[in-house]
């Protein structure tokens, strides 16, 4: 997986989800087993999530099913696209025909905790419900980067959690109320937003 890593990035862990790319447009959650999560988030992080960073400084990746990595990275215009837009851009990539802003792999989640590990400044986050509130500014160091773990829509599985706990990755909090993958995304954009904005300021 060895590449760059853009300044705020969020791995998706998403086991459950359909990885043949065989879904159907008018029913992602059911026939793509909940890849609307994906859809969603991709919604979030690329099209209506940031107002002020420039989108080239986000990245999702994707663990998408047993082994497929999915890495997405400057998608081509400023246009507001959609869910099913990025429903349409997954299917391609899932189906062998990737678009050129999607790089597909084989990778689990424990590869792709050990690559980012072994990368100076890069900072691994896990969010969940139960973590230590974020506090804004005395966590996050901006210059570096971060990238965010997010559970699907049940939450981290026992791997995963195992994962976390062999590597101790520090896991942080958005609050008591469990929110939409797609909602944590934007939230952690929107916080960084005003932490680049709050240093600009002085
Ligand atoms: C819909 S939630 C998971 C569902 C719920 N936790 C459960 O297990 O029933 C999806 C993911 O969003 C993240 N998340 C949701 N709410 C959060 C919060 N308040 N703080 C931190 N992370 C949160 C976690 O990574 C979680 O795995």
């Amino acid at each position: 997986m060895m590449e760059k890593v853009a300044h705020l990035s969020f791995i998706l862990h998403l086991p459950g989800l359909s990885e043949d790319g065989k879904f159907h447009f008018k029913d992602l959650p059911g026939s793509g087993r909940r890849i609307d999560v994906l859809c969603r988030s991709l919604a979030a992080c690329f099209d209506w999530g940031p107002s002020t960073l420039d989108k080239s400084e986000l990245e999702i990746i994707a663990l998408v099913g047993e082994n497929s990595c999915l890495r997405v990275k400057n998608p081509d215009n400023d246009t507001a696209k959609g869910e099913v837009w990025w429903a349409h851009a997954i299917k391609d990539a899932l189906s062998g025909n990737p678009p050129p802003f999607i790089s597909v792999e084989n990778a689990s989640l424990t590869d792709a905790i050990a690559e980012f590990l072994a990368i100076d400044g890069v900072y691994l986050w896990v969010l969940e419900e139960t973590g230590t509130t974020i506090n804004q500014g005395n966590i996050l160091d901006m210059n570096a980067q971060n990238i965010f773990i997010i559970g699907d829509h049940r939450g981290f599985d026992s791997e995963a959690l195992k994962a976390f706990d062999d590597h101790s990755i520090y896991r942080l909090s958005l609050g008591s109320t469990s929110y939409l993958t797609s909602h944590c995304v934007a939230a952690i954009i929107a916080m960084y937003e005003e932490m680049v904005n709050d240093v600009a300021s002085r």
